[in-house]
């Protein structure tokens, strides 16, 4: 069992390399699961005691098979855009699974209170109660956010009430450790209680466009969960499971925050993006609109194209569209690039996976901090689907939500044009000055649409 471990060990790191890069990221998951699959066999199978004398056996393979077709299922079926939202749920049972397995062994020790339970056993238990039920809760919340059933909620004052909150949970945890001799299991309960409390008001406050920081927060925090129950069983593929998700999850959390200008403080009392109740300063002027031929031949006579793609090309399915223009114009001696912002889209490496999937050069695809210098001598950028990640609010209004979040310099370049159906504002609900900007033209239309109609209008000059 203890070979079954390693290997699968071995797995979930080589896997984790691998889905470093677009190329080898699909390898990558799939040697993952395979270690997880060899993990669940040799605890099923070849553990000591035999699986025949492991009880509940059968519910055991039933609810694996379950699982099975569910997860399956969902996979399937879920639109590239709603991945988010199913990476919460399935985020949101992993921390449910840690919390039902403290509940489980607290069972246990509430039967016997006559025994005595060493901190060292009480920590991972309760740790593993209250990481897991914030991460359940929590997820649950981010998910109906990211479908739009739930709205903001906050109020004066709440990162205060959030702090006081996190120090009634560890008070909690404290007493139901001084009270384990007398039995029962109120302490215990009251500790979940208040979990699930912060839970909600942790996640009902994040607006603006820091969903992401607080999804990858909640994915770390279920990496620990699971290796508190490694460490309560001494189950080391467990362990291993929980510290690599629990590290990865913490370090795209500092740099995504990095990358949204935000405190992981801030993340933590559930204040991130809240520190503006409006929705901006209003936006004046108005947008024009151009047509597929005049940007044709605006894009035709440029030296310098820059893309900048966002979550509408995702929701468009027009990566394949796009990468056939970017190849008919670099044909044509255009030098074509792409400019990536770390949360274009709706999940991190949205636009890396969705251009990979067309076979776009990786060189070509241009990460913020080094495009940004470039925008200045670009003659035209393409703005595809993209919104939230261009408006220059975020440099110049600190009364918008997004404000302080580093963006493209898209404003930099010499002509702008911006592909979007209508006027509508993108994820953080806010206006932008750029679409009004007069060097700014806005070619209305399903984005995979009007790729192709710039497609064929280039060709066709
Ligand atoms: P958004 O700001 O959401 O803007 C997308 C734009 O695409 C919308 O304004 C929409 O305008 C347009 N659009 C939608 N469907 C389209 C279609 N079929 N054809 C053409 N245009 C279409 O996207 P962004 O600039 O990529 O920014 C991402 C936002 O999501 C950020 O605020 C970010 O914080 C947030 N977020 C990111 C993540 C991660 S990890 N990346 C996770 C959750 C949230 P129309 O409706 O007018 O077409």
């Amino acid at each position: 069992m203890e070979i079954c471990y390693l290997i699968g060990s071995f797995g979930f790191i080589i896997g984790l390399k691998l889905m470093g890069q677009p190329d080898s990221a699909r390898k990558g998951n799939l040697v993952a699961a395979f270690g997880m699959g060899l993990a669940v066999f040799g605890t099923l199978f070849l553990d000591k005691t035999g699986f025949a004398v492991i009880p509940n056996f059968g519910y055991i393979i039933s609810a694996i098979l379950l699982g099975t077709v569910v997860g399956t299922l969902m996979a399937k079926r879920v639109q590239m855009t709603a991945m988010p939202e199913m990476v919460s749920i399935f985020n949101g049972m992993g921390g449910l699974a840690a919390a039902l397995i403290s509940i489980i062994e607290w069972q246990e020790i509430a039967h016997h209170p006559e025994i005595e339970m060493p901190l060292g056993h009480y920590i991972p238990i309760i740790a593993g109660l209250i990481i897991g039920t914030i991460s359940f809760v929590g997820s649950i919340i981010a998910w109906g956010k990211l479908n739009g059933k739930i709205g903001d909620f906050r109020f004066a004052g709440q990162q205060y009430i959030n702090a006081f909150i996190l120090l009634v949970i560890i008070v909690a945890a404290y007493f139901n450790f001084t009270h384990i001799a007398d039995g029962g299991s109120m302490w215990f309960y009251i500790t979940m209680g208040v979990a699930i409390i912060y839970g909600l008001l942790f996640v009902f406050p994040i607006g603006g466009a820091d969903m992401p920081v607080v999804i990858s927060l909640l994915n770390s925090f279920t990496g620990v969960a699971a290796a508190c129950g490694g460490f309560l069983y001494s189950n080391n593929v467990m362990l291993m499971g929980g510290v690599l998700v629990g590290s990865a999850g913490t370090i795209l959390t500092v740099v995504m925050c990095k990358a949204m200008n935000r405190s992981l403080m801030n993340v933590l009392i559930g204040m991130a993006g809240s520190n503006s109740s409006g929705s901006g300063a209003a936006v004046s002027g108005s947008a024009r609109e151009v047509q597929a031929t005049d940007v044709a031949i605006m894009m035709k006579y440029a030296s310098k194209v820059i893309i900048v793609p966002g979550y509408g090309l995702a929701v468009a399915q027009a990566q394949h569209v796009c990468h056939e223009l970017e190849t008919i114009l670099a044909e044509e001696g255009i030098d074509v690039k792409y400019a990536i912002h770390p949360v274009a889209g709706r999940m991190p490496g949205h636009m890396n996976v969705l251009l990979a999937e067309s076979n776009v050069e990786y060189d070509k695809l241009i990460e913020m901090e080094h495009i940004n210098s470039e925008f200045p001598t670009t003659d035209v950028v393409l703005v595809v689907g993209a919104n939230d990640v261009v408006n220059p609010a975020a440099k110049t209004d600190p009364t918008s939500p997004i404000y302080g979040m580093p963006i493209l310099d898209v404003d930099q370049a010499k002509q702008i044009v911006v592909l979007k159906r209508s006027m509508k504002s993108g994820y953080a609900g806010i206006e932008n000055a750029l679409f009004f900007d007069p060097k700014c033209g806005m070619l209305f239309g399903d984005a995979k649409d009007s790729l192709q109609k710039l497609v064929n209008e280039v060709k066709s000059l």
